[in-house]
């Protein structure tokens, strides 16, 4: 039989020759997306890629100029990542993922990067890399060489609690705590609290890296929260879970008010439970 010639068949045969590399970040793009939290270019991914998987895709790969890194990592050096592009709209990731989302290799001494794939016809990684790199630095550290990926997103409900509230790191710990029972098992070392400090700087991506050696969430006031993970399911997760809490806070408050919040016995009772030791500092001794 004389089949013809579909539209669909090179859109197949795209789907066919996709590295393997861009399941989780479309995935993960839709979903922030749909969240409400990726506005126009809003928020960034980043996924340290495994040498297996760098291996299994080195026939996409191209080389191009190394260029200079704001702020050096040496302890990056020769990690290859996933990076989306500056200016670009998670919402078009899964559409075109050639144009918004990158791979990226650090050099040697952690100094420059270069382009392997993506970022067409022209672009560059996001603007965030600063604190990006220097999360993946810290964490990669810290978790023995699991973690491999970094989010930053504008969740709206935790960015609303940094307009409406004087807060610190105890503070804003205790409160998403003390409003839903997941919170001290999925974040027991609590949310860093960074007071506003200018996207894509030198100052915030230090700040956010010495924030995540002790945590695995950060928010940066009046802008938006960034997570690292072992994967990016992981720290999707805990900012997920960080911004629903949120939301119950200010829906509490829109419904008349919080009257009624998890004591600090009740906080130590569902710890023990599932086994997790949160931050003291933060818990004390108060109700
Ligand atoms: P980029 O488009 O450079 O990733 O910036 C988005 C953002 O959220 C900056 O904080
Ligand atoms: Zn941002």
């Amino acid at each position: 039989m004389n089949v013809p010639r579909i539209a669909g068949h090179d859109a197949i045969k795209m789907t066919t020759s996709t590295p393997t590399f861009l399941h989780d970040i479309v995935k993960t793009s839709r979903d922030m997306w749909s969240k409400g939290w990726a506005e126009a270019n809003a928020g960034n991914i980043s996924l340290r890629l495994t040498p297996e998987i760098v291996e299994a895709n080195t026939a996409f790969f191209r080389t191009s100029e190394w260029v200079a890194l704001q702020r050096s990592v040496p302890s990056l050096g020769g990690e290859v990542f996933l990076v989306t592009g500056t200016g670009r709209y998670l919402r078009n990731v899964e559409l075109f993922p050639e144009k918004n989302v990158g791979v990226i290799e650090i050099d040697d001494a952690g100094k420059t990067y270069r382009v392997l794939w993506g970022y067409k016809p022209a672009g560059a990684p996001t603007s965030e890399l600063g604190p990006h790199l220097g999360v993946h630095a810290v964490r990669k550290a810290k978790s023995d060489n699991a973690e491999r990926a970094v989010i930053h997103t504008h969740a709206p409900n935790i960015v609303a609690l940094s307009n409406a509230l004087d807060l610190d790191t105890r503070i804003l710990t205790r409160l998403l705590w003390r409003i839903h029972a997941e919170c001290i098992v999925v974040f027991p070392e609590g949310v860093e609290f960074i007071p506003w400090l200018l996207p894509g700087s030198v100052d915030i991506a230090e700040a956010t890296a010495r924030a995540l050696e002790k945590r695995r969430v950060a928010v940066w006031q009046f802008h938006g929260i960034l997570a690292a993970g072992r994967n990016l399911d992981a720290a999707f997760g805990l900012i997920d879970t960080v911004e629903k809490a949120a939301a119950i806070y200010v829906r509490a408050v829109a419904a008349g008010g919080v009257k009624n919040q998890l004591s600090v016995a009740q906080l130590r009772d569902l710890a023990a439970r599932f086994h997790v030791q949160p931050d003291e500092t933060i818990l004390g001794e108060s109700t």
